[in-house]
């Protein structure tokens, strides 16, 4: 059976669980293979095994990187080369959840939270492309949220850094088009998706789960398989003529 990723080479970061570590189970499933990168290498390493446990050794790499660190990005592509051959996907997912409005969020939890969620994707943007230039076609897959385009009283951060994060991806859509690159980049909104960054917020609790999932029309949170299946999709060459555009998968939340 052809898969759709088959000879890709793709790098996600924030990969060592949730969003992240779901999109690079998805896109080796697809025939990618993945160099699987988080501040936590540990856990990064461990995804890799375990997609290398079942897809077949040299499918899957780990490896410990800060995403706001312009050299760990010099390393992460450099590993890319070296593991890879090349670069043609490139998913920012890493980002941080800093919970409060304008008056209660600190200078410093505002920096970090525009660092790890905006920075990042710069940073990966800028070091990424010259390699993902010699590996053409490509596309590159920014995690934005639903945040993005809506706001809540109590995200000032998060609501900031992921609205950067969707402008971000429309001007480098612009600049690799306007080079003639076959280099796409996109960015995915979902809405709550049940992982340790949402469990942060309510907990176990499923009364608070509920009442989240009422928010959205559909009236059901996301998974992270839904996210997953969208970054396949972008990443793949079925979406060839899809560049600087917003996939929202918010269950009809910003429908009304
Ligand atoms: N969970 C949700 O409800 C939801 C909704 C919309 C968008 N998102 C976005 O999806 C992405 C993944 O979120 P998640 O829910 O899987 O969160 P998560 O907290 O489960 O995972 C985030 C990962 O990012 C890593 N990370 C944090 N700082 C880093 C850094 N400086 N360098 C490298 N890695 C770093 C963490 O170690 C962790 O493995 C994020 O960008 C998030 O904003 C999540």
């Amino acid at each position: 059976m052809s898969r759709v990723l088959a000879g890709k080479a793709a790098l996600v970061t924030g990969a060592a669980q949730g969003v992240g570590a779901g999109v690079a189970r998805a896109l080796a499933a697809e025939g990618a293979q993945v160099l699987v990168t988080d501040l936590n290498a540990a856990g990064a390493a461990e995804v890799a095994a375990q997609i290398n446990a079942e897809r077949g050794a040299g499918v899957a790499f780990g490896l410990g990187h800060d995403v706001t660190s312009e050299a760990a990005w010099d390393a992460a592509v450099a590993a890319a080369r070296a593991q890879m051959g090349g670069l043609s996907v490139l998913v920012n997912n890493a980002g941080v959840l800093p919970f409060g409005s304008v008056e209660d969020l600190s200078l410093e939890e505002w920096r970090r939270g525009m660092s790890v969620n905006a920075d990042s994707v710069f940073l990966g943007c800028k070091h990424a492309l010259p390699l993902m230039r010699e590996s053409q076609p490509g596309s590159i897959v920014n995690i934005a949220s639903v945040s993005a385009l809506i706001a809540s009283h109590n995200l000032a951060a998060y609501n900031a850094s992921k609205a950067a994060v969707w402008m971000l991806t429309k001007s480098v859509a612009l600049h690799c088009a306007k080079h003639g690159w076959d280099i796409r980049c996109n960015s995915v909104h979902p809405t709550f998706v049940r992982t340790a960054m949402l469990n942060d917020i309510v907990g176990d609790d499923p009364a608070a789960l509920a009442k989240l999932a009422r928010q959205v029309p559909l009236g059901r949170i996301g998974e992270v398989e839904d996210v997953a299946a969208a970054v396949v999709y972008l990443a793949s060459d079925a979406s060839r003529m899809m560049t600087g555009a917003e996939l929202k998968l918010d269950g009809g939340l910003t429908a009304m």
